[in-house]
């Protein structure tokens, strides 16, 4: 990218900014799932210094967390509801702030994708219907994946009276994220978690004003989303939605999602949010046809801050930010393995390929030990570079 090109477009290492928050670039780092907390849930200082590690992005955002323990969904999900895990993350905001980065926490809750193994009292999870999704779910660790799969189990029906405590549970969970140092938190809405489950007639038979029509399949997010902005503050929270990622069971006919997303994204339009965050299909899990454009269509209806992700490299990230086609660009895997990306970006250096055999196992390897860059000649000479990693076979 040619200097003239960077005073006249938005680009990946332009200041922006989230809510009341200064970002000094456009990079986001996804949440990410990677199973190394501890088997309570508690992130560990491990988890701290991986994430000080990449506090050069624009903004970091912590991995999914569960607000309730009904909302566990797998073993070795990050959780933020009990007052041992809370804190837990207080170390993790402490070692961003003092490597100068910025993060807010992904609050989530599994519903459905979860099993009783996992719940409290062994019992069902919950979910806006009983219907199982035709798929699996990770129970427990294996010496090699790290977990193992077994069926989705049916779960139980929400009774109207529990969905104010699960919103009340994500409200609190805000509110803490807050005291613990987060800039801000972000709602999962995608991954075929709770809140899409809802959102997804296929998933939502309920006929009590959260089931049926679009915009009552749209009720428990905007709630939800409301009462957390109640709590962390407006222009502090973002909320991260999958139109078209078929991820977790989660089916929809193209008009199903048209007819839905564009009465969801009118009404996010009306919260004081930090972002929307769109999770563009990825890993071939794509509903509706190749050419539908989720960005376009999420785009024109959202006319605040969008940060999008979903296998962008430098280049089509440069292309969506200067089109603006987005705010922001989230990165996943690449920020696993460049802790330093916006770095790299700068000195226009390669990038350290990801293992996809370290991605999800509970080990250190493939976690803190990504290398970066060496320090810029003129300070450091005489150091080697450090030896980029094997690519892996889906970059
Ligand atoms: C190991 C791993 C764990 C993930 N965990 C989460 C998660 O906890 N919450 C979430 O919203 N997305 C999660 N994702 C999706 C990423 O946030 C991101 O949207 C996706 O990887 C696409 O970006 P990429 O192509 O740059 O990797 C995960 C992805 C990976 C690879």
């Amino acid at each position: 990218m040619t200097p003239r090109t960077r005073l006249r477009f938005p680009h990946l290492l332009s200041p922006a900014a989230v809510g009341p928050v200064s970002l000094p670039n456009r990079l986001v780092m996804s949440p990410m799932t990677r199973f190394r907390v501890g088997e309570d849930g508690v992130p560990a200082p491990l988890n701290a210094r991986y994430y000080a590690q990449r506090a050069g992005a624009g903004l970091l955002i912590g991995e999914g967390a569960y607000v309730e323990p009904r909302g566990r969904l797998t073993p070795r999900t990050a959780g933020f509801c009990s007052e041992t895990q809370i804190a837990a993350w207080g170390g993790v905001t402490d070692a961003v702030r003092e490597a100068g980065g910025r993060m807010f926490l992904q609050l989530c809750h599994g519903g459905r994708v979860s099993h009783p193994r996992l719940q409290p009292g062994g019992g069902d999870p919950v979910a806006p219907s009983a219907i199982a999704f035709a798929g699996q779910v990770r129970v427990a660790e294996s010496e090699h994946a790290g977990v193992r799969k077994v069926p989705a189990p049916t779960p139980r029906g929400l009774e109207t009276g529990e969905i104010p405590m699960i919103v009340e549970a994500f409200a609190e969970a805000a509110r803490r994220a807050r005291e613990t140092g987060f800039e801000g938190v972000e709602l999962h809405a995608s991954s075929g978690l709770l809140h899409q489950q809802f959102l997804t007639p296929a998933a939502n038979r309920r006929t009590d004003g959260y089931g049926g029509g679009a915009t009552a399949r749209c009720r428990f997010v905007i709630e939800t989303l409301e009462a957390m902005i109640a709590t962390a503050g407006g222009g502090r929270v973002g909320v991260k939605i999958g139109p078209t990622f078929a991820y977790n069971g989660i089916e929809m006919a193209l008009a199903e999602v048209v007819d839905t997303y564009d009465v969801l994204l009118r009404m996010l339009d009306r919260l004081d949010l930090a972002y929307v965050h769109l999770q563009r299909p990825t890993w071939s899990l794509r509903l509706g046809p190749e050419d539908f454009d989720v960005l376009a269509f999420v785009r024109e209806r959202r006319r605040g801050t969008l940060i999008a992700a979903g296998e962008f490299d430098r280049t089509s990230a440069e292309a969506a930010l200067a089109a603006g086609r987005c705010d922001l660009i989230a990165f996943g895997r690449r920020f696993i393995a460049n802790p330093d990306l916006p770095e790299r970006i700068r000195r226009d250096a390669p990038e350290n390929g990801w293992d996809e055999a370290t991605l999800y196992s509970p080990l250190a390897e493939g976690f803190t030990d990504y290398p970066t860059l060496p320090d810029e000649p003129a300070s450091a000479p005489g150091r080697p570079a450090a030896p980029p990693i094997r690519p892996s076979g889906r970059r």
